[in-house]
């Protein structure tokens, strides 16, 4: 079969939407792939990935980058914002093909190396999610506990603390901002324009659920608002969250600490019930 070629769409190639913020970075490429958004933002040399999504997905965001006119090899890092499936599920599938270097978390790398969600405690936020079948939901979208394993090397990122200086060497004008709560791993990643990637660190979907845009599952509830105020203090001005839509700062801060660490329920049983929903 011919090789496909990306070289003639190269000079159509338009961001699709301008990511919403201050100044003037403020372009970059942004989809979403079933339950999670996906955003490639320049690089020197091509692109940083943020989000290696569900590996089920993994084709679809193959098309989705051949109707960019955008090769995969151009993907040169992929920022991972934690380990979860939805998250990190076509992580290895996109290195093979784009030899792309990883940026995570050194907490994420022993999940990742196993391919395998950890659960670490925590609870869920309400009751309505419990009885809202939101698991179930998510099951249907295709999230899973098990994804392939990526084995991290001497080339990819492990990230231990905030960091100011990895992503400008990289050609992205931003810092990574280590924001804990959803899980021990979270990461994101703040342009200067204060665009603000945070992964599960916030969350936009079906507010019925009364989440006032917390992840309705929560490992330490306090980290989470701590996160938050990080976020802010450091200059996010509108928060781009794995799933839904971006979120202006001010929202954020008319629901800081709404819930307490206190408020989680089925905390003493929720690694057993993941593990039976979700393998
Ligand atoms: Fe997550």
């Amino acid at each position: 079969m011919a090789e496909k070629s990306y070289a003639h769409k190269r000079s159509e190639k338009q961001p699709d939407i301008c990511l919403q913020g201050k100044g003037n970075m403020g372009t970059g490429i942004s989809f979403n792939l079933g339950l999670t958004n996906q955003h490639l933002l320049p690089c020197a040399g091509g692109y940083l990935l943020v989000e290696g999504g569900s590996k089920k997905k993994f084709p679809q965001f193959l098309r989705e980058l051949e109707s960019k006119g955008i090769d995969p090899g151009e993907i040169r890092y992929l920022f991972i914002t934690h380990h979860h499936e939805d998250h990190a599920g076509f992580a290895a599938l996109l290195r093979e093909i784009s030899g792309c270097r990883i940026i995570v978390h050194k907490e994420a790398v022993k999940p990742l190396e196993e391919g395998k969600c950890a659960v670490t405690g925590g609870g869920i936020i309400n009751w309505r999610v419990v009885f809202s079948g939101f698991g179930f939901y998510v099951l249907s979208k295709g999230v899973r506990m098990f994804f392939s394993p990526v084995k991290l090397g001497d080339a990819d990122f492990i990230i231990e603390k905030d960091d100011n200086e990895l992503l400008r060497s990289l050609g992205v004008p931003g810092k990574i901002l280590c924001t804990p709560g959803h899980s021990p791993d979270s990461i994101s990643l703040l342009l200067d324009e204060g665009s603000c990637f945070c992964g599960d660190a916030a969350f936009n979907l079906m507010h019925w659920l009364g989440h006032r845009y917390c992840m309705p599952l929560v490992s330490d509830m306090e980290s989470s608002y701590r996160s938050w105020r990080k976020m802010i203090r450091e200059g996010a001005s509108t928060i781009y969250p794995s799933h839904g839509n971006p979120i202006p700062r001010e929202k954020l801060e008319q629901n800081m600490d709404y819930f307490k660490q206190e408020d989680l329920v089925l905390t003493k049983v929720l690694p057993k019930l993941v593990d039976i929903f979700f393998s």
